[in-house]
């Protein structure tokens, strides 16, 4: 079609002729009342006719560009503004589009922003997030969410997801079927998962075409009822242990005011008796007490001690346990310092607890060997911290420990069965305050040990970097 500049010449004549078709009907009035000749009527026409043509083209033509233009900003194209020179109201109209865009755009961008931000937070929420739309298909989650229930949550639907936890499907199917507006429920999910979660379903409303959906948050409560269960279970053994030398102690007193009240040397056997209960039950309040202070001590240590003044003088503390027994300490003496950061008394109960084990569940005559070798070997969170770190071991002879122990001997109050029926009146705390203190130390704790032929505790630590 033949265009001249953006205007087709086509649409350019009809225009013209439609515009023209006023003024041409009152000339054909004239005409037909003889007012007027009939060349003359039809030259005036034509006259017209291309007077309006020639006069349209240019509002024609900028009217399409103005057009272009709003199109191009409809489709969200960044297209220069059309240049208007014709028809004063039709720049202005330009200005006013371009404010427009501008406001548009700022507007898209804070829009942007808003719907960024929203996602980054609840992404990183701690509880996990599932929304689903009226059919129960899941149509987002955050990571805690994938990072509970598997990384292909998107997409699936949220009862075959959860088809083993029926307590759950079926809150979300009464929330869903408009039974209930919403539900709180708390629910274990047994095998793999293996959590105590709390879960919120709630109907929400949105302008979108299905009017809203489904929002399921969950607050995993595993750790919360951990720690509830171990708090209730320290508080059991702790009393539990108490109560033992107690009974026996009263007991004893009972015994001494009434059927043994003259009896001198049943006085003597008794109090020897209810004097080890009583230090038994100052034993156990002592580690009960230190426990609770190195857990409750927040600051890291900052003191730089020597190893070796440490390790000899844990040695001296337990050399009267080892005379009792004939037991030999034997101590690879070191000539240099060995620099530690360290809480100088915790770390001197460390060596304590352990070679007072060793002695303790080793045979009389038997040997103790305490040696230490240095490393190159850094534990990977200690990387940058320090150099070399120490190994401390603390090796016996004694009887051994069962492999299905290890793992649990630092545990509060946990102790091998021969040694709860044995009468070292042990509180089956030492241990666990080893690991507390090399925790704080940023050290560790490994045991190994066959029955019949002796532990071996080793204590790893780093070493102090000194210039
Ligand atoms: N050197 C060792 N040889 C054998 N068993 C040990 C040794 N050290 C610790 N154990 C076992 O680990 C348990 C926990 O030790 P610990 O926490 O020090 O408590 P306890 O007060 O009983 O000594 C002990 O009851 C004992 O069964
Ligand atoms: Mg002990």
């Amino acid at each position: 079609m033949f265009k001249i500049g953006r205007v087709s010449l086509l649409r350019l004549m009809r225009i013209a002729a439609f515009v023209t078709l006023g003024p041409a009907c009152v000339l054909f009035v004239f005409i037909i009342l003889n007012k007027m000749d009939i060349n003359d009527g039809l030259s005036a026409i034509f006259v017209l006719y291309i007077f309006f043509l020639v006069f349209l083209y240019p509002s024609i033509d900028n009217t399409l560009a103005l057009n272009n233009y709003v199109k191009a900003l409809a489709q969200n194209k960044h297209i220069k503004p059309p240049e208007l020179g014709f028809i004063n109201t039709v720049e202005e109209l330009t200005d006013s589009l371009n404010t427009l865009r501008y406001s548009w755009d700022e507007k898209q961008v804070q829009l942007q922003n808003a719907v960024a931000e929203n996602k980054i937070i609840v992404e990183i929420l701690p509880d996990a997030l599932i929304m689903l739309d009226n059919d129960l298909n899941i149509i987002r989650s955050n990571s805690s969410a994938r990072h509970l229930f598997g990384h292909r949550l998107g997409e699936r639907n949220f009862e075959e997801v959860f088809s083993n936890i029926p307590n759950l499907t079926r809150a979300v199917r009464q929330v869903a079927e408009g039974l209930q507006e919403g539900i709180d429920l708390e629910f274990s999910s047994k095998g793999t998962l293996n959590r105590d979660i709390r879960a919120q379903i709630k109907r929400y409303m949105s302008t979108s075409k299905d009017g809203g959906g489904i929002l399921v948050s969950m607050h995993d409560l595993t750790e919360l009822k951990q720690m509830r269960r171990m708090r209730a279970d320290f508080v059991a053994n702790a009393s539990h242990e108490i109560k033992t030398p107690l009974a026996s102690i009263l007991g004893f007193i009972e015994t001494l005011q009434g059927p043994a009240k003259g009896d001198i040397q049943a006085h003597e056997k008794f109090l020897a008796i209810m004097e080890q209960q009583g230090n038994r039950m100052k034993r156990l309040i002592n580690d009960l007490l230190s426990l609770s202070r190195i857990e409750a001590s927040t600051t890291v240590p900052t003191d730089v001690v020597d190893l070796a003044a440490i390790l000899a003088e844990a040695k001296r503390n337990n050399q009267w346990m080892a005379d009792e027994k004939n037991i030999d300490i034997l101590y690879t003496e070191i000539k240099e310092e060995i620099p530690i950061i360290a809480d100088r008394p915790q770390i001197t109960q460390v060596f304590n607890n352990l070679i007072e084990n060793a002695i303790k569940y080793s045979d009389k005559k038997s040997q103790i060997f305490v040696t230490l070798k240095r490393t190159k070997e850094i534990l990977p969170e200690l990387k940058g911290r320090a150099e070399e770190a120490i190994i401390v071991s603390v090796k016996d002879l004694g009887k051994g420990i069962d492999k299905n122990h290890l793992p649990r001997l630092t545990e509060r109050f946990y102790r091998t069965d021969d040694a709860r029926q044995s009468t070292t009146g042990g509180s089956g705390l030492g241990l666990s305050i080893v690991k507390h203190i090399l925790n704080r130390h940023h050290g560790k704790l490994d045991i190994t040990s066959e029955l019949g032929e002796g532990s071996t505790f080793s204590v790893y630590l780093p070493i102090a970097i000194v210039d």
